[in-house]
C-alpha cells in the first residue's frame, strides 16, 4: 500500500530542510543524507492507540525515477508504508545520537589507549582461530580469478585509536603472509595495504602515531560509518571488526518518546528496562547488522573473508542478568541520583540512552544466517579473559567505561560533571557485590568467521 507525500519547493528549500505535505521540516538531514520523520496515525489525541511509521527518505530516493521530481516544483513521494493511512506529520525527534562519537582520544589515563586490556583480551583469544581460518578458508586461487591481489587490501572496522587494531593487523597479516608461502613457496608476496576506519570524530592521530615503524604494510585512515559502504566495490580480501558490533547506528525513536511503551524513562539502557525498549534496541541492531553485512558484501571480494568479534550475551540470560547490563544501570543510577540533587534535570537523564546492544548468541546467528552474500565457516564463543582478570580493580572497571562512554556523556550532559560522575560510579561498582562477582560476569564475545560467496555461486543459492 502506498502513501503520499509531496515536497514542495523542493529547491527553495535548505538543504537540511525537507517538506511532507504542508509540513515544512526544518530538521537536520542524518549522517548517510537521510531525513527521519515520524508519521503518525490519525489526530494527536489518539497517538498512543496507534503505532508510529518511521520512515527514511534519502534525497537520492526524491530524485529517482519513482519521484515525479522537477526541481522548483512540487514533487510527489511514493513512500512504501504497510497500512492506509492518512499521514499526519506531527513531530519530529532530532536523532539524539551525534552524528560522530569517539571512544577518549591520546594515550594519558582516560585514554582507550590505556583502558583497552578487556578488548585487547578478545583479540588475545581469536589469534589461533584467525591463523587457523585464513590457512583453512582463505583461497587464493578464487581471490586471484576474482581480482588482483597486489596489494592484498585488509580493513579493521571500528579501529578505535590502537592498540588493539594493532595487534589484530598484525595476526591477520602474519596469517596471510604464511598462507601465501605455503601456496606459493617461490612467489613474491603481495604488499599489504591496511584501511583503519572509524567515525569522523576517532582519535586517528594517535591511532598513525603508534603504528609500528618496521610495519609490513600501508596504512590510511577512512572515517565514516561502517554501517555504510566506505570503501569501493570489490576492493577488499580481509574484513576485521572486533569489539564494535555491540554499537548501534542511532536509538530507536520510540525509546525517547514519552507517549510509546517503550519510553526509557530513568535509565540510560535497555537492561532493566521494560520489554518494549530491549525489543527497540533488538531491531535497531539486526537492522544495523544487515546494513553492515550488506556494506562488507559489497565491499568484499569473492572469496574474500570476514572475521568478526561481537560482544554477546548467552541465549539463557537477558542482559540485565550479566554484569553488562548492571554496570550501565550503576552508572544511569549514579546520573539519577545527580539529578536529583540538582546538577541538571531528570528530563535530562530520559533524554539519553546508550547506543549499545549484546545480543544473545541466537538473534546474532539468525542475522547473520539471513544474509545470503556470505557463508559462514565458523561461529563459536571466544575464550576470553573475563572481565575480573582483564579488568581486577574498581578503578580499571571504572576507567574502562570512562574511556568508552565520556564522549557521548560529555556531549549530553557537559564536561563538567565527569569526575563527580565518575567518582560516584567507582564507588557504586565497589559496593556492588553482584558486578564484582565474577561468577556473574557472562559477557561472551562471538568469533564469526564468514566468507564472501562470489557472485556467480550466490545466484545458484536458493
Ligand atoms: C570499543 S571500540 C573497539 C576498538 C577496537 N576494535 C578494539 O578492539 O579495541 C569500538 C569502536 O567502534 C567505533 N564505532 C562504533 N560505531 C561505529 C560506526 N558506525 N562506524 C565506525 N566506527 C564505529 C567506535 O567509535 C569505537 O572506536
Amino acid at each position: 500500500m502506498y502513501s503520499f507525500a509531496s515536497i514542495s519547493s523542493f529547491s527553495s528549500l535548505p538543504p537540511s530542510s525537507l517538506a511532507i505535505g504542508r509540513h515544512v521540516l526544518p530538521y537536520p538531514v542524518g549522517e548517510h543524507g537521510i531525513a527521519r520523520y515520524t508519521m503518525l496515525h490519525g489526530p494527536r489525541q489518539s497517538r498512543s492507540r496507534h503505532p508510529h511509521h518511521v520512515i527514511s527518505l534519502q534525497w537520492r530516493d526524491l530524485l529517482s525515477p519513482h519521484a515525479n521530481t522537477s526541481l522548483g516544483r512540487p514533487i510527489r513521494v511514493n513512500i512504501n508504508i504497510d497500512q492506509d493511512l492518512k499521514p499526519c506529520v506531527e513531530d519530529e525527534r532530532a536523532i539524539k545520537l551525534p552524528k560522530s562519537y569517539a571512544m577518549n582520544g591520546g594515550d594519558g589515563n582516560y585514554s582507550y589507549a590505556q583502558n583497552s586490556s578487556y578488548q585487547r583480551g578478545a583479540v588475545d583469544a581469536a589469534k589461533e582461530l584467525i591463523k587457523e581460518g585464513v590457512a583453512a578458508k582463505l583461497d587464493i586461487k578464487q581471490l586471484s580469478s576474482s581480482s588482483s591481489i597486489n596489494p592484498f587490501c585488509i580493513a579493521d572496522f571500528g579501529c578505535s585509536t590502537g592498540p588493539n587494531t594493532l595487534l589484530a593487523v598484525q595476526v591477520i597479516l602474519e596469517a596471510v603472509e604464511q598462507k601465501f608461502k605455503s601456496e606459493k613457496p617461490t612467489a613474491q608476496l603481495p604488499e599489504f595495504q591496511v584501511f583503519f576506519n572509524d567515525h569522523v570524530l576517532n582519535d586517528f592521530n594517535t591511532l598513525f602515531q603508534s603504528l609500528p615503524p618496521e610495519r609490513r604494510y600501508r596504512a590510511a585512515g577512512v572515517a565514516g560509518s561502517f554501517y555504510g559502504r566506505v570503501l569501493p566495490k570489490a576492493s577488499l580480501h580481509f574484513a576485521f571488526s572486533s569489539s564494535s558490533l555491540c554499537w548501534i547506528s542511532e536509538l530507536p525513536e520510540e525509546i525517547l518518546d514519552s507517549n510509546s511503551p517503550a519510553w526509557n524513562k530513568g535509565r540510560i539502557h535497555y537492561t532493566g528496562a521494560r520489554k518494549e525498549v530491549s525489543e527497540a534496541y533488538a531491531l535497531q541492531y539486526a537492522k544495523d547488522l544487515e546494513a553492515f553485512l550488506h556494506a562488507r558484501a559489497e565491499e568484499l571480494v569473492g572469496g574474500g573473508l570476514m572475521a568478526l568479534l561481537v560482544p554477546a550475551v548467552p541465549n539463557v540470560m537477558t542482559s540485565s542478568e550479566t554484569t553488562i547490563g548492571t554496570e550501565i544501570d550503576l552508572l544511569g543510577s549514579c546520573l539519577m541520583d545527580m539529578a536529583k540533587m540538582g546538577s541538571f534535570s531528570e528530563a535530562k537523564v530520559d533524554s539519553f540512552n546508550l547506543p549499545l546492544y549484546f545480543p544473545p548468541i541466537e538473534e546474532l546467528e539468525a542475522s547473520i544466517e539471513a544474509n545470503t552474500s556470505f557463508s559462514i565457516e565458523r561461529m563459536e564463543i571466544l575464550n576470553n579473559p573475563p572481565k575480573h582478570v582483564a579488568m581486577p580493580s574498581v578503578r580499571h572497571r571504572t576507567l574502562f567505561f570512562r574511556a568508552c562512554f565520556e564522549g557521548l556523556l560529555e556531549n549530553h550532559f557537559g564536561s563538567h560533571i565527569m569526575d563527580e560522575l565518575f567518582e560516584r560510579y567507582s564507588k557504586k561498582v565497589a559496593q556492588s557485590s553482584f558486578t564484582m562477582n565474577p561468577d556473574n560476569d557472562k559477557s561472551i564475545f562471538m568469533l564469526v568467521l564468514l566468507k564472501r560467496k562470489s557472485e556467480s555461486s550466490q545466484n545458484d543459492s536458493p
